[in-house]
């Protein structure tokens, strides 16, 4: 089965077998077989955060579960649950329409609902792990119903157990958000607060921020409609204070901003365009002309080109600068 459609890389890779599943009895049924050939399972999404190498040589089992609903409140705190093949936008306009607070940050992020949590999502000063409540997902193997709190999906940056110990062992089928009633503002992030001065915002509104954040992606993100991508390859590193004072003193105008326990985060984007990246290409697989932490596909390039691509530029930062980057897309 082709699965070009399936990634917004664009990659032809294709899988031995392909299905779509809309309920936890649709997956159970599927995946008894499976464990039974004891046949490599992964679960789909959006697919705007994979890069296919080769082909996959098992059950690719896209989430379709759909609906999105108020189960419960609080005084503070309104509580939606929404399947995981929803789409993530799709729920952002549900809370915005409903005004609700918390992920208008989080406008016009790729993909469906289910991987929102897999890497906790994030954007301009905002992740999804400060309005997650819990979530609902099934064992593959197991074939068990398992409910995961805030604290049980070990939330980083960019990380959560999905990713780590629990990689590749269940299917995420409903997320529920604990939003606001009264919105906490977020507007830390200085791009935003420059971007809603320019649209002359005099009331500032979660749909405000929302249209601020979708104005800023929209202008510097590549549309996978017409740039295959994944989003950023690599995530931005953190090094050590002292670390950060010696690249400082070579390099004066490195991007930085301080994390906790006395780390500071780098932008990888920077490292890169500085080692002479920005806009490169090699036949079909690129850099991105504006965000040199994205790479593209523009057509044609396999999952081992954009690859090959990417192991260049690890070596490349790790050499000039002593920083080592991380993928941030999932391989496969
Ligand atoms: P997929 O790509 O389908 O899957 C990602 C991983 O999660 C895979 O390993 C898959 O097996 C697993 N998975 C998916 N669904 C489930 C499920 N229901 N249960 C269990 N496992 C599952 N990310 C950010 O955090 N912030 C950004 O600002 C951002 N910007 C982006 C911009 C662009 C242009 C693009 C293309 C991507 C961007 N991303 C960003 C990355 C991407 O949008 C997110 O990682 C998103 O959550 C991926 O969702 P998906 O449904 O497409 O996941
Ligand atoms: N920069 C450069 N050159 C570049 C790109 C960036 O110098 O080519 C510098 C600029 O100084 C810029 C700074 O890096 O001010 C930060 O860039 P940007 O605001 O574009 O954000 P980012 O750090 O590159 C991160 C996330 C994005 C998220 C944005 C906004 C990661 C790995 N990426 O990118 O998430 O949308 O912040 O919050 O943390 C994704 O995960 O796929 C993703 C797009």
């Amino acid at each position: 089965v082709p699965l070009r459609s399936y990634n917004t890389f664009g990659i032809s890779a294709k899988a031995k077998y392909f299905a779509k599943f809309s309920s936890v009895e649709d997956l159970a049924a599927l995946t008894t077989n499976q464990k039974a050939e004891n046949a490599p399972m992964m679960i789909l999404g959006g697919g705007s955060n994979i890069l296919f190498t080769q082909n996959f040589d098992g059950y690719v089992l896209k989430n379709e579960v759909s609906g999105i609903e108020i189960i419960g409140e609080d005084d503070e705190h309104v509580y939606v649950k929404a399947g995981a093949g929803e789409n993530w936008h799709k729920f952002v306009q549900y809370c915005l329409d409903a005004e609700l607070a918390g992920v208008e940050n989080l406008s016009l992020i790729p993909g469906n609902v289910g991987a929102s949590p897999m890497q906790n999502i994030g954007a301009y000063g905002a992740e999804i792990k400060d309005v997650f409540h819990e979530l609902t997902a099934f064992h593959l193997k197991e074939q068990e119903l398992v409910t995961f709190n805030n604290e049980a999906c070990e939330f980083g940056y960019r990380e959560s157990v999905f990713k780590k110990k629990y990689k590749g062992q269940f299917a995420i089928l409903s997320v529920t958000y604990k939003l606001n009633k009264t919105p906490k503002f977020n507007t830390s992030y200085g791009a935003i607060f420059n971007e809603l001065e320019s649209m002359g915002t005099e009331k500032l509104t979660i749909q405000a921020i929302s249209q601020a954040v979708i104005n800023i992606r929209s202008s510097k993100l590549p549309n996978p409609a017409q740039i295959g991508n994944a989003g950023s390859f690599f995530k931005n590193p953190t090094v050590s204070k002292e670390q950060y004072e010696q690249l400082e003193a070579q390099y004066p105008k490195i991007v930085a901003y301080p994390v906790e326990d006395n780390q500071m985060k780098l932008a990888a984007g920077w490292l890169i365009e500085q080692c002479g990246w920005k806009g490169y290409r090699s036949g079909d697989a690129g850099v991105h002309v504006k965000q040199a932490l994205v790479l593209v596909n523009y057509g044609n390039a396999s999952g081992k080109d954009i690859y090959n691509l990417s192991q260049q530029i690890l070596e490349s930062v790790h050499e000039k600068f002593g920083v080592q980057l991380e993928r941030e897309v999932n391989i496969i």
